[in-house]
């Protein structure tokens, strides 16, 4: 079965990003975000897409979605593409903060895998919806866990 799947980075205090850039920069999971999202489907917003290197632009082997609704580029009209689109891959949200609040208040996910590192940060404007993300799942397991720096939790809806 296709999934629409939540994927973040987050620091001990839910922080993601500052003035349009991440705040963690982990080779550990940036390997995990490659490994799992290439050759599937990307969805983010307009910032995060902004906020992407150009040499990386769009994310290689993945079909990029970008929300924007300055481009009338929606919700509706992505996820209705991509379960149209023929192909047999998984929807991974890829951020930022305001379009992970969007799928999860829609319901709209199956699973989520949440890396937290081990560190609070303070310098941050944007988090991810972590109580929002609990209060919308069943069950969860423990995917990785480096001692006294990060684990990957995959969260069941
Ligand atoms: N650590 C992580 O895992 C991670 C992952 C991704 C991003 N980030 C960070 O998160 C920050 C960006 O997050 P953000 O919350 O500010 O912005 P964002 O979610 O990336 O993008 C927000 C934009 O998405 C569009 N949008 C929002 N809701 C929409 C809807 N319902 N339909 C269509 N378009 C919609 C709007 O674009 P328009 O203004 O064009 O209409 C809006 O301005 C950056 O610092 C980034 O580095 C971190």
């Amino acid at each position: 079965m296709r999934k629409i799947i939540l994927i973040a980075c987050m620091s001990k205090n839910k922080a993601i990003g500052n003035k349009g850039n991440l705040v963690i920069n982990l080779k550990g999971d940036m390997q995990f975000f490659k490994e799992k999202t290439i050759s599937h489907s990307v969805v983010m917003g307009r910032k995060t897409w902004d906020s992407l290197p150009k040499k990386h632009k769009p994310l290689p082997y993945r079909t990029n979605y970008v929300l924007s609704k300055k481009e009338n580029s929606t919700i509706d009209k992505v996820v209705t593409d991509w379960k149209n689109s023929g192909r047999n891959d998984n929807l991974y949200v890829i951020g930022g903060e305001e379009i992970y609040n969007k799928f999860l208040d829609l319901n709209l996910f199956d699973e989520a895998y949440i890396t937290t590192v081990n560190q609070h940060i303070f310098e941050a404007d944007t988090y991810f919806p972590y109580q929002k993300l609990l209060s919308k799942t069943k069950s969860m397991k423990i995917i990785e866990s480096i001692k006294d720096r990060y684990s990957i939790i995959k969260f069941y809806s």
